[in-house]
Order: structure tokens, then C-alpha cells, then sequence
């Protein structure tokens, strides 16, 4: 279906046109849905494109690199979805070849309604909303340490921050309190996931968008840190937790630690998660924080170099000032 509304020819169109530091401004005019860390999402403004998001990923030099990343996104959507049961919106995948600079893959979902991802709509919950909310994230999170601890010789990994789930069917203002909340997980295009030990993403194409004098850097954090915490069901529970730091949103965090150290001894006791503390979050959230900050404000001075100094094209689009 999803596939069927693509306009490659208009992407093409759309590429070109794009100057990085200025996404709004393309002669094929786009809305941006949203800034993550690593990528930026659009809709293109068009009849035909109505409904779909784009997520843009410049960071591919082969043919063979696009080959092993689409198939890889594709059984890590199938992984979620069918074999651990949390949903994922419709998805595809398109590449763009540009006259210069790095391939493309553009990244294509089924759009959710704004106001029904949850970063947008925990601003607007009370607190017993906010714990059914927690409560329905902490059980998807379950599904994935069930899995894995079948020996299926494959282990999932997931970045549950709160910008990665939405709700479905929300409206705004339904009432979630006390409600069995059905959840999309959308962050897909990161697939973590190990075959017999072995991680199938590439993380170099990752550090890719790192400016080249900060590689060595990256992977000590990235390969190291960043990497390894999304298969502890403790440390994603902690980096959800403390994303609420950068949602502005600190009021929730005893309620959420609560809610989740109440969900490990009972609903998810056989997993043997040790508790949280509220010190630990806020430790963690520091050094997040930190390692964020300082990655973007090198990016851009990478994109400076490259403007100013090499005259070179910068290829990436880099988020606006983020509150943290
Ligand atoms: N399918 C979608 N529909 C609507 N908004 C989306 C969609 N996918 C992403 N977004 C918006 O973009 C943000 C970042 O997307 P995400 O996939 O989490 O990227 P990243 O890997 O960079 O974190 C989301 O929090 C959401 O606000
Ligand atoms: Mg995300």
C-alpha cells in the first residue's frame, strides 16, 4: 500500500532541491515531523505524499551497504511486529542516488497523528495517566527480554526512549488512566539486533554522520556505551526514564522509577532486574546530556569546516538548539 504512494521521481526532485542547513526551504516544500539524534523526518507537502513520513539517511557509499541495511531494517520491523508482538507502523524503503555526495535511503512510515507520540502527548497526562502509559511501555519491554531469553540464537535490542512510542487511535484528551494502552514503536531504523552473538547493524555506517576528527571519540561512546544498553532491560528503563530530564518533564521521574521497580518484582520477576534509584537517573542523565551536547556542537563545527574552510557540501541535516 505504502509503496504504492512513492514518488521516486519526486524524491529525486526533492533531494535536489534540499539544502541541508535549510530543510524547510526546497523548491518541493516539506514539513519536518521530527529531529532525532542521528536523522531528520519530513513529510513532503503534497497531495500524493499526505500520510507519509521520510526519514533521510545520507550516509551510504555502496550498493552493497544499502543491500545489507534495507534487509536488516526489514527483519528487524518483522522481528518486532510478528515475532515479539509490538507494533510497527507500515513501513518501506527508497534509495536516491545523488550527483554527488553519499547514497540515500530514505527511510518511509505510515505518519501517526502528531498529537499521538508520546513526547507530545505526556505533557498533557496526569499522574495516573502517566503510569498506565509507563505500565504499557515496561510490557512491551517485557515482550522483547521474553523473547530473547528463548534460544532463538537471536537477541533484540531497543531504544524505548518516550519519542519512540505512540499511541494508537489517541485523540487528544482520551482519558488513559487505568487503560490498557495499545503502543506503535516507530524509532525502527536503528535495528539492534544479534544473530548467534554476532550484531547484524554495521555501527561504522552509523559514525558515518560523526565528523571525521571525532570518530575515535564516537565509537569509544557510541560502540562501547550506546551500543550495549539497549539489550540491559535495567539501563533502557533508565534511559527512558531519564529522557523525562530532556522532555521537560522531571516532575514524573518518582512515579516512573515506582512504577517501574513495582513492574520488576512482580509482573517481570523473572527477568531479575535489579531496582532503580533516582540517584543513578540523574547521574545518567548527565553524562547523556553531555555526550549529546558535545557530539552536536562538533557536528556543526564539522559542518563549518566543510562549508567555509574545504568549500565541500555538508550532507547531513543537523537539529535546531535542543532543550535538554
Ligand atoms: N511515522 C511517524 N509519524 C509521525 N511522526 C514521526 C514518525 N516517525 C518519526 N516521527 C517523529 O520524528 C521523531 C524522531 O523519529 P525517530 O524515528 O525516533 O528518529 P531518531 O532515530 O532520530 O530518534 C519522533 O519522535 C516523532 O516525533
Ligand atoms: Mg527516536
Amino acid at each position: 500500500m505504502l509503496k504504492k504512494q512513492i514518488d521516486h521521481d519526486l524524491l529525486k526532485r526533492f533531494e535536489k532541491g534540499l539544502d541541508p542547513r535549510y530543510p524547510q526551504k526546497n523548491t518541493i516544500p516539506a514539513k519536518i515531523l521530527g529531529y532525532g539524534e542521528m536523522s531528520t523526518i519530513f513529510e513532503i507537502d503534497q497531495e500524493t505524499q499526505r500520510g507519509l513520513a521520510y526519514k533521510r539517511m545520507p550516509i551510504f557509499h555502496t550498493q552493497q551497504e544499502m543491500d545489507q541495511y534495507e534487509q536488516i531494517y526489514q527483519e528487524y520491523n518483522y522481528l518486532l511486529n510478528d515475532e515479539v508482538g509490538i507494533h510497527v507502523p507500515e513501513f518501506t524503503s527508497v534509495r536516491i542516488a545523488p550527483e554527488k555526495g553519499n547514497l540515500i535511503i530514505y527511510n518511509v512510515q505510515r505518519k501517526l497523528p502528531k498529537e499521538s507520540i508520546c513526547n507530545s502527548l505526556l505533557h498533557s497526562l496526569d499522574q495516573e495517566s502517566m503510569k498506565s502509559l509507563m505500565l504499557a511501555v515496561l510490557r512491551e519491554f517485557k515482550k522483547v527480554w521474553a523473547f530473547n531469553k528463548k534460544s532463538t540464537g537471536i537477541e533484540i535490542g531497543i531504544d524505548g526512549q518516550i519519542s519512540n512510542w505512540a499511541v494508537k487511535d489517541y485523540t487528544s484528551g482520551k482519558n488513559l488512566a487505568g487503560q490498557n494502552i495499545e503502543l506503535y514503536y516507530i524509532d525502527t531504523s536503528t535495528p539492534l539486533y544479534k544473530k548467534n552473538g554476532v550484531e547484524q547493524l554495521n555501527p561504522e555506517l552509523f559514525l558515518r554522520s560523526a565528523p571525521s576528527f571525532l570518530v575515535w571519540l564516537v565509537k569509544w561512546l557510541f560502540l562501547e556505551d550506546v551500543m550495549t544498553r539497549y539489550y540491559d532491560f535495567h539501563l533502557v528503563v533508565v534511559d527512558l526514564i531519564a529522557n523525562f530530564y530532556k522532555e521537560q518533564r522531571p516532575g514524573y521521574i518518582p512515579l516512573l522509577i515506582d512504577t517501574a521497580n513495582t513492574f520488576f518484582s512482580r509482573e517481570a520477576k523473572e527477568f531479575s532486574v535489579s531496582p532503580i534509584t533516582l540517584k543513578e537517573v540523574r547521574a545518567y542523565y548527565r553524562e547523556d546530556a553531555m555526550i549529546w551536547r558535545i557530539y552536536l556542537a562538533f557536528r556543526k563545527v564539522d559542518r563549518f569546516i566543510h562549508n567555509r574552510i574545504l568549500h565541500k557540501p555538508y550532507v547531513y541535516i543537523l537539529p535546531g538548539k535542543i532543550k535538554r
